[in-house]
């Protein structure tokens, strides 16, 4: 948990490879690889990026690691968040979220009832490219439909107005529980009467009681319990319409047309693209005029003025002027002009705010809301940073992606794979052991 010394020889650290190897058959469940010891479950977006780091030394698990998600699919086509282990003491995640109370959800599995960015198709043709042919094909055949329905269950339940931007409905949604346009948002829209008078009477550490990562976790390190109570709050809304989004829509609480989830849903369009060409086969043509309008309406998140990308209020129509790490990744989209990615590149570099001594912040230096430790208001994360060197690369910013990508490895390998990192000195900070850090490291070994 050292600060990095770039003067320490490389001989005197461990090799990070081995020990990022080690996590993943430490964390390894079977079927699917569980976060940490503080997360039990399956997440869609960790296991996608865990797969992207386990295809070099095992492609068929990698596999099967993807294949596992499409078992929590609902039969309307969503791609559950949290697919929840069956053991009997977590009943209580379960309950929180009651996915049975959806017709749609999976009569044999407890899942969520939301989303996360959709990173699967993505890590689909990452994994396939380390197959064997004949594995690829059965592999694409197998995630072939599972991936159009999903895409398709994006655009009808989540572009109700087909303006190509989808909404998000829960800031897990967007794995960044506590970045500040939704903790913006969660505090105008969606504090009610009991919540605001808790915080008033200072009764929010009784939430406490019911955490289980601020007992194993310094709670500077995680999201506040006024956070926590509002977050958990919308679970409770979303639960009693049954995740049904017609009703969740008509008396709407809050939603957000989210950048980073949908950069990452134009990068894993085009991939997805890529699986039908692959194996001959056409997408349906309403699923692809969706897909262009997506690439055009992005533009519309763009500020002239700052330079910069920001999410929007469904609702309003109106940016949410909040500055974050997500910011960058309609790089990673790789569908914006190069014009505007060099804008964003500036952004980037900017000492004072993004380019710290361990990049990237996921909140800039200058926003109100950075803290060094806490969660997604100021810590460096290992997936952030793949997918802006992914989008870098895309952009030809390969010495900057290089930088990033060496900066990136040194963090790990003198602080150990944690869930995230101080961007001023490189401690680790949250779960030890983490499963997406320890496979994206193994990616960027390669
Ligand atoms: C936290 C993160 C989320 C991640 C999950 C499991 O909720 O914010 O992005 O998927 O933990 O690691």
């Amino acid at each position: 948990m050292e600060d990095f010394n770039p003067d320490e020889t490389v001989a005197e650290l461990p090799d990070i490879r081995e020990v990022c190897l080690e996590v993943l058959k430490e964390n390894d469940r079977g079927d699917h690889t569980s976060p940490a010891k503080l997360y039990p479950h399956q997440w869609l977006w960790d296991s996608c990026f865990i797969a992207i780091g386990l295809r070099h030394s095992d492609p068929d698990r990698a596999a099967k690691e993807i294949a596992n998600l499409v078992h929590g699919q609902w039969a309307n086509g969503m791609i559950p968040h949290m697919i929840f282990s069956p053991k009997r003491e977590y009943h209580l995640d379960r309950d929180t979220w009651r996915s049975w109370l959806s017709p749609f959800a999976p009569d044999k599995l407890a899942t969520s009832g939301i989303t996360q960015p959709p990173v699967i198709a993505e890590a689909v043709v990452k994994v396939g490219q380390k197959m064997k042919a004949s594995n690829r094909k059965e592999f694409y055949r197998y995630m072939y439909e599972p991936l159009v329905e999903y895409h398709e269950w994006l655009y009808a339940e989540r572009d109700p107005h087909k303006e190509g931007l989808t909404l998000q409905i829960h800031p897990n949604e967007v794995g960044m529980d506590n970045t500040p346009p939704w903790v913006d948002q969660l505090y105008e829209h969606n504090r009610p009467w009991w919540i605001a008078a808790i915080e008033k009477l200072h009764l929010d550490s009784v939430v406490n009681l019911l955490r289980r990562d601020t007992r194993r976790v310094s709670p500077g390190q995680r999201i506040s319990n006024m956070e926590a109570l509002m977050l958990w709050d919308v679970v409770r809304r979303l639960r009693r319409k049954h995740y049904d989004i017609d009703k969740i829509l008509h008396r709407s609480l809050f939603c957000t047309e989210d950048i980073m989830f949908n950069s990452i849903l134009i990068r894993s369009n085009t991939q997805l693209r890529a699986i039908a060409d692959y194996l001959h086969r056409k997408l349906p043509d309403e699923l692809l005029v969706s897909m262009k309008t997506t690439e055009k309406a992005l533009e519309e998140l763009y500020d002239e003025a700052t330079g910069q990308y920001y999410s929007r209020d469904f609702i309003t129509h109106k940016l949410i002027m909040q500055p974050t790490i997500a910011t960058f990744m309609p790089l990673y989209a790789g569908t914006i002009s190069k014009e505007r990615a060099t804008r964003l590149v500036e952004v980037l570099k900017n000492h004072k705010q993004f380019w710290l001594h361990h990049p990237v912040p996921s909140v800039p230096l200058s926003s109100p809301f950075f803290s060094a430790e806490r969660y997604w208001q100021g810590p460096t994360w290992v997936n952030t940073n793949w997918l802006i060197i992914e989008g870098l690369r895309r952009y030809n910013f390969t010495e900057l992606a290089d930088d990033l990508q060496a900066k990136t490895v040194s963090m790990v390998t003198s602080a150990g794979p944690y869930e995230y990192f101080s961007p001023i000195d490189g401690k680790g900070l949250g779960a030890d052991n983490f499963s997406w850090t320890a496979a994206l490291t193994i990616d960027l070994l390669n």
